[in-house]
């Protein structure tokens, strides 16, 4: 038989834990700064039209290539079957992931020189990454999810 202040004690360890479990993070929410340090731009702000002629800019980076001149018209064929195709991926997974190789987070010798140039020459910001974002999740291509949808 366990001694009544041990069993108090560890009653309340027990749901001091439990307690600790349960706590989730917040989300960032819309115009806070984002765990990265810059600011959230939902990725449904967007404007595709606008995605649409960047990704053709070859003036954009310091290559000369336009994002299609790699990953294909809409991206949805790119150049080498190494390349990822773009065209139909998630909105937000567009966003996220360009930010990443414009900050760091994400390298890649061909791709991140693309961002990383363009963003230096002040010429993409959140709000380009947005469009291009929404521009190429609008196009359709051959990715699906689980269920092929
Ligand atoms: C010189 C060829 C080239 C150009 C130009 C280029 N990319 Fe890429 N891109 C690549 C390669 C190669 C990868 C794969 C890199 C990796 O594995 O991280 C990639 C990866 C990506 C990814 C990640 C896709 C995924 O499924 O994770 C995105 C998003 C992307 N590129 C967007 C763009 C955008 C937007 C532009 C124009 C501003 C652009 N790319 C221009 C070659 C290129």
């Amino acid at each position: 038989m366990m001694k009544r202040p041990l069993a108090i004690a560890l009653t309340i360890a027990i749901s001091l834990v439990l307690a600790a479990c349960s706590k989730s993070e917040a989300p960032a929410a819309e115009g806070e700064p984002h765990k990265a340090g810059h600011q959230h731009i939902d990725a449904y702000d967007g404007d595709a039209a606008r995605g649409a002629l960047i990704a053709v800019d070859k003036k954009l980076s310091t290559t000369g290539q336009a994002c299609v001149d790699c990953h294909g018209a809409g991206g949805a064929k790119p150049i080498d079957p190494t390349y990822p195709v773009l065209a139909g991926q998630y909105q937000d997974y567009l966003f996220h992931t360009i930010q990443q190789y414009r900050d760091g987070g994400r390298d890649h010798a061909l791709m991140a020189v693309q961002i990383k140039g363009a963003a230096e020459a002040g010429k993409l910001d959140d709000q380009g990454i947005a469009d291009l974002a929404a521009y190429f999740a609008s196009q359709a291509g051959p990715l699906g999810d689980l269920h092929n949808r």
